[in-house]
């Protein structure tokens, strides 16, 4: 299954990693986070005290940055999957996402990552069936209500998650839409097996045609 994507789009907290990890395991294929990637560039800038406003300057940084993810999130070997998700991050991370110089360096190595498995990928975040791999192999559309995406996000609040919500499906840059060919699973009171079945059930009439 060299090559193959199943492609997984929603907002924050409707189960995208959560079902896209449970997936890849079911089928012995890799799992990619690619929000993590952003996350990572985001950690790494505050860190550095990169103004994030400053396009250029934060797209030259997640160029250089080297950023790997088995099994923890490290940047040029600096375990950061700890900070990924503070609070500070959530706040910053879509600016970030927004800079469309660090989407284009983004987009290439989730490329890249898919093209070097022997197996396939589970690649799951917010461009992922519309830009980053239009002709996936099975393309997802996870979705839930605030309320319960809220839930799941715990100390985030309902309040910062509409915030992320609108910021990332209003960018000018690679916004969060549902692509029409995706198959589209509202989460909000479904177990993670019962979503994940339906996936793999889907993966298996595609092969069956
Ligand atoms: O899935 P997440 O909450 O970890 O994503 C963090 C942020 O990164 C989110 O606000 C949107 C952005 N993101 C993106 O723009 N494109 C992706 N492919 C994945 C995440």
């Amino acid at each position: 299954m060299s090559g193959a994507v199943i492609a997984i789009d929603g907002p924050a907290g409707s189960g995208k990693s959560t079902v896209a990890r449970a997936v890849a395991n079911a089928l012995g294929w890799t799992f990619l986070d690619t929000g993590a990637m952003y996350r990572a560039v985001t950690v790494e800038a505050l860190a550095r005290g990169i103004e994030l406003s400053d396009e250029e300057a934060v797209a030259r940084l997640a160029d250089s940055l080297v950023i790997t993810n088995s099994p923890r999130v490290c940047v040029d070997g600096r375990d950061v999957q700890d900070d990924l998700r503070t609070e500070r991050v959530n706040l910053a991370v879509s600016t970030v996402a927004a800079n469309p110089a660090v989407r284009r360096v983004m987009v290439e190595r989730q490329r890249e990552f898919a093209q070097n498995q022997a197996v396939g990928t589970v690649v799951e975040g917010r461009d992922i069936t519309t830009v980053v791999f239009p002709h996936a192999t099975l393309k997802v559309y996870l979705t839930a209500s605030l309320e319960q995406r809220a839930m799941r996000r715990g100390e985030e609040g309902a309040h910062s998650l509409s915030r992320r919500d609108v910021a990332d499906t209003t960018r000018e840059a690679s916004p969060l839409r549902r692509a029409p060919d995706a198959h589209v699973i509202d989460t909000t009171s479904r177990p993670v097996d019962e979503v994940v079945q339906e996936i793999i059930e889907c993966l298996k009439n595609l092969n069956s045609i």
